[in-house]
């Protein structure tokens, strides 16, 4: 058994103001990867820019990375990062963002390397680099984990890679301007994240600790998306320490059938990562062991797996999905056994349509 995490985490008010001296000692010349426009919104990109200035550390910013980011736009931050020479990195937003920010990391410091490094054996070093989300799921910024857009295979596929951050700064105050829709996705997503890690071949004492915790943490957050209640700024704070703790499980243990079936339906249809999981999350659930299920479903403060499901159509409002895309998404699942060896019970063609029902 092995437990690995080495993000140094801070959560708080003002966490970046309050940290400047240590995300300056990390280089200096800095590379800021946020999306287009939400850092600049939430007011995180001009909180990174004050203390850049006023400790006099020339920045670069490269602000393309879009949903799902591809190999392609990576390549493009990493030659301009290269002409500029810069020494460490900030990833600023959503997992997109942060994903993105780990292969850039990685891939400036292996200046010699092609793109297809990304998916090939070889060292993980990689340019110091602080993440700071300002999402409430993906719980990238304590994995290792960088899941980039393959257009060649018509997927996504995490890079081979494994890259964390050395820091890692959690501020509820960046959520507080997020549309309900996204914030609903987004923590969706960190459902997903601590149920496939506690139901996965390689939980583990540690792990099913993270998850655990996330699960509680998260089941707090349940009133206000479902609207029963107004946000208060604890309760961001309180949905960034459930995605952290979810990314903590997942660190160890990956996840698990519903991410595995929800990249092909968010390549081919767009639908947002958190609400395509969530879209198999139920079924995976019927599948594995009762006891398993309703371990997590009570952990997160739900009574049956029909709330459950009743919670994900009310909060996340999934559109039909194409049979078409489904089918391929089951296909691929069985063609990976990297994937299958994940799930603690016996996965066959069968399993896998009800689970998206099929
Ligand atoms: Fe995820």
């Amino acid at each position: 058994m092995k437990y690995y995490m080495p993000a140094r985490v801070y959560a708080e008010e003002n966490c970046i103001a309050n940290h400047a001296e240590e995300i300056c000692s990390l280089g200096t010349h800095a590379y800021l990867i946020t999306g287009r426009s939400s850092a600049e919104k939430n007011g995180s990109l001009d909180d990174v820019k004050a203390i850049l200035e006023n400790a006099g550390i020339p920045y670069e910013h490269f602000n393309e990375i879009e949903e799902n980011p591809s190999v392609d736009t990576i390549m493009k931050a990493v030659y301009i990062g290269l002409d500029e020479h810069v020494d460490f990195v900030i990833g600023i937003g959503g997992g997109s963002p942060m994903d993105a920010a780990k292969a850039v990391a990685m891939m400036v410091c292996q200046k010699e390397k092609r793109a297809s490094y990304l998916y090939e054996k070889g060292s993980d070093e990689a340019l110091p680099l602080v993440l700071i989300p300002t999402t409430c799921g993906t719980g990238s910024e304590v994995t290792g984990v960088s899941v980039l857009t393959r257009h060649d295979l018509g997927t996504k596929l995490s890079m081979f890679h494994s890259v964390f951050a050395d820091l890692a700064l959690l501020d509820g105050k960046y959520l507080t301007s997020l549309p309900h829709s996204v914030l609903a996705d987004t923590t969706m997503d960190a459902l997903a994240h601590c149920m496939e890690s506690y139901i996965n071949a390689d939980a583990t004492v540690y792990s099913r600790m993270c998850a655990d915790a996330g699960l509680k943490l998260w089941g707090k957050s349940k009133d206000v998306i479902q609207g029963k209640r107004e946000a208060q700024p604890a309760d961001y704070l309180n949905m960034l320490h459930a995605s952290a703790m979810a990314g903590m499980a997942i660190a160890q243990t990956g996840t698990s059938l519903p991410h595995g079936l929800s990249y092909t339906v968010t390549y081919q249809t767009h639908m947002p990562h958190g609400k395509a999981c969530g879209y198999f999350l139920p079924g995976y659930l019927r599948e594995a062991s009762a006891k398993d299920a309703a371990h997590v479903l009570k952990k997160a403060g739900f009574a049956s797996l029909d709330k459950l499901e009743k919670y994900y159509q009310k909060t996340s409002r999934p559109e039909e999905l194409p049979v078409k895309v489904l089918e391929t998404g089951i296909q691929e699942i069985l063609q990976s056994p990297g994937r299958l060896a994940k799930v603690p019970f016996a996965v066959d063609e069968a399993m896998l349509r009800r689970m998206a029902r099929l």
